[in-house]
């Protein structure tokens, strides 16, 4: 029962029009996708948990100064946030060795990386997200050059603080993917968070058993996607057993 003006349609959330202008209103839908939308199944219960670890991170990462787009959480599934000038990056910061990382340069799966290494991958499905570098960045003029050094000192910042947020409920941050946009406020502009924090664009491995505890368990087949969430949701103190019902059984209407 949305009466809102739908604004976009991506593959796990939905952009609508906000209350006021410069806002939109982020919904978060159950679609679980991976391999550029090729494999595509319905996780009843995801959005609602992506829209709650969402807001902890965000909220929390507003907190310490770090400048993200979120406003406050709505509903179950919906939160108010700053519309921004997506640059079209997808910035990946990586601390273990995993995914395209180990397929392309054949590294060992779990390998702890010399340092944290920053990646970008211009956000194109038709082209399938390429690796590109700072130069295309810069050349192409997806990004100019102090923005790009903004862009690189916020993903460091979230990376710090994720790694002890999630070391400290026994998860280890392996890696995960950012997007930032450009906020105009008055005269001045400045690059935010956007988009979304959450098991879908994170890999986080349980520090004792090493089990998987994000998007792969869907990408490998592994199941129990929802539990793993859940699990996360649950460590980070956003949910507690008993609400468990909010995420499984009828579809809450709202
Ligand atoms: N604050 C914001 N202002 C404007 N657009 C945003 C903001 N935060 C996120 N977005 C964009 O909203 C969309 C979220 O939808 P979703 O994540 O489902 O897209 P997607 O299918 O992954 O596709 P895309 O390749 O565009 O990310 C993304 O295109 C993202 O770049
Ligand atoms: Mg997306």
């Amino acid at each position: 029962m949305n009466r809102r003006r739908k604004i976009y349609e991506g593959k796990a959330k939905v952009l609508y029009e906000g209350p006021e202008p410069g806002t939109l209103v982020q919904y978060f839908k159950d679609d679980a996708t991976a391999g550029n939308g090729k494999k595509h199944e319905i996780v009843d219960g995801k959005g609602v948990l992506n829209n709650r670890i969402s807001e902890f991170i965000f909220t929390k990462l507003n907190g310490l100064g770090i400048p993200t787009h979120f406003v406050r959480r709505m509903n179950m599934r919906e939160q108010l946030i700053k519309e921004v000038e997506i640059i079209p990056i997808e910035i990946v910061v990586r601390n273990v060795a995993a995914g395209s990382l180990v397929k392309r340069l054949g590294l060992e799966q779990g390998t702890q990386l010399p340092r944290s290494i920053i990646e970008f991958y211009y956000k194109d499905d038709a082209l399938g997200d390429p690796l590109v570098s700072e130069e295309h960045i810069t050349a192409f003029g997806w990004a100019t050059p102090p923005e790009l050094d903004d862009i690189m000192s916020l993903a460091i910042r979230v990376n710090d603080f994720l790694t002890g947020l999630f070391m400290g409920v026994g998860i280890q941050l392996v890696d995960f993917k950012i997007e930032c946009g450009r906020l105009y406020e008055n005269d001045m502009m400045r690059i935010i968070l956007a988009d979304e924090i959450s098991p879908d664009n994170c890999r986080l491995w349980d520090v004792k058993t090493r089990n998987k505890l994000d998007k792969d368990r869907f990408r490998e087949d592994l199941g129990g996607m929802l539990d793993a969430y859940r699990e996360v949701a649950q460590r980070l103190g956003i949910l507690v057993e008993t609400d468990n019902a909010l995420t499984t059984g009828p579809r809450l209407v709202q």
